[in-house]
C-alpha cells in the first residue's frame, strides 16, 4: 500500500520505518524535503538516515506529495502546525481519503509542561474535520508514545487499548484493520464521532504527568471491562 505521512519528527520517522518494514511504500512529508541532512528534533534522526533504512521503499517529499501519493494519509505534525501543514498538503490531494490524525493540541509556548490550546468543547480533530470536510478524519494513536504505537506487543503482550474517533463508520472499520495489520493493535475502541477526540486529546495532561512520575514513556492505558 502507498502511505503518506505528514510529519518528519520522531512519530513520522518511526511509523514510516515500521510501515516500510511491513512492506508498504511511504512518502514522508516535510516543508523542507531537500534538507535531509539535518536532525529532525532531539529524538529523531536526519531524514538521510531515515531514508537509508527504507531500502528504496521510503521517500521524502513535500506535504503535498505525501498527501497525493498516499492511499491513506497519517497526520504526524505538531498540533500547533497541523492545520498549516494540511493546508500545504492541499484539500484536493486529501479529499475522499482517510486521514489518521495522531496530533495533539499541545501548547509549549509557556515553558514547563505543555497545556492544551483547544479542549473541553472542541478539539484539534474537530478543527481538522471542519476545515477539511471532504476528508475522512479518524483520530487515533495520539494517546500513546510512538514506540508503543508501532509495536504495542512490547507492553503486556499487546493487551492494552487504543481509541478511534471519526464521523465515517466505514473509515473507522478500515482504520481498525490498519491498526491491527500494520502494528498489532487488538483492543481498538471506537468512541464515536469526531467530537469524541476531545476525550482522547484531554488524556494528554494525564499522559504527560504519568511520563514524569514513571520516568518512562513506555506505558499505555488499558480499559478493563
Ligand atoms: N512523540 C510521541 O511519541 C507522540 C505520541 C502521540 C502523539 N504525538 C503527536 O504526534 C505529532 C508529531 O509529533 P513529533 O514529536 O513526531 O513531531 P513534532 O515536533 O510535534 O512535529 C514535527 C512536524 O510538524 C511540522 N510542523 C511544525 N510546525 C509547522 C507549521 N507551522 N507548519 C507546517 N508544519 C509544521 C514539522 O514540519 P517540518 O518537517 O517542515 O519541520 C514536522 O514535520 C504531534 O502532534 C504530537 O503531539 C506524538
Amino acid at each position: 500500500m502507498n502511505i503518506g505521512i505528514l510529519g518528519s519528527g520522531m512519530v513520522g520517522q518511526n511509523l514510516g520505518a515500521a510501515l516500510v518494514r511491513a512492506g508498504h511504500r511511504v512518502v514522508l512529508g516535510t516543508r523542507t524535503p531537500h534538507n535531509v541532512d539535518e536532525a529532525r528534533g532531539p529524538a529523531s534522526k536526519s531524514l538521510g538516515d531515515w531514508l537509508e533504512q527504507t531500502a528504496g521503499r521510503g521517500r521524502v517529499g513535500t506535504f503535498a506529495e505525501a498527501a497525493a501519493e498516499g492511499e491513506v494519509v497519517l497526520n504526524a505534525t505538531s498540533g500547533a502546525g497541523a492545520l498549516d501543514a494540511l493546508r500545504l498538503a492541499g484539500a484536493a490531494n486529501l479529499d475522499g481519503k482517510i486521514l489518521m490524525d495522531l496530533s495533539n493540541p499541545l501548547d509549549f509556548s509557556r515553558g514547563g509542561l505543555p497545556t492544551l490550546f483547544v479542549c473541553n468543547d472542541d478539539s484539534l480533530g474537530e478543527r481538522i474535520q471542519a476545515e477539511f470536510a471532504g476528508v475522512k478524519v479518524v483520530k487515533t494513536l495520539n494517546t500513546t508514545n510512538t514506540s508503543v504505537m508501532s509495536d504495542p506487543g512490547q507492553l503486556a503482550g499487546g493487551d492494552h487499548t487504543i481509541f478511534m474517533s471519526g464521523n465515517d463508520a466505514e473509515a473507522k472499520r478500515q482504520v481498525a484493520g490498519y491498526l491491527r495489520d500494520w502494528f498489532g493493535w487488538t483492543d481498538v475502541i471506537d468512541l464515536g464521532d469526531i467530537t469524541t477526540a476531545r476525550g482522547t486529546e484531554m488524556l494528554l495532561p494525564l499522559w504527560l504527568r504519568l511520563y514524569m512520575t514513571l520516568g518512562t514513556p513506555m506505558f499505555n492505558f488499558k480499559v478493563v471491562r
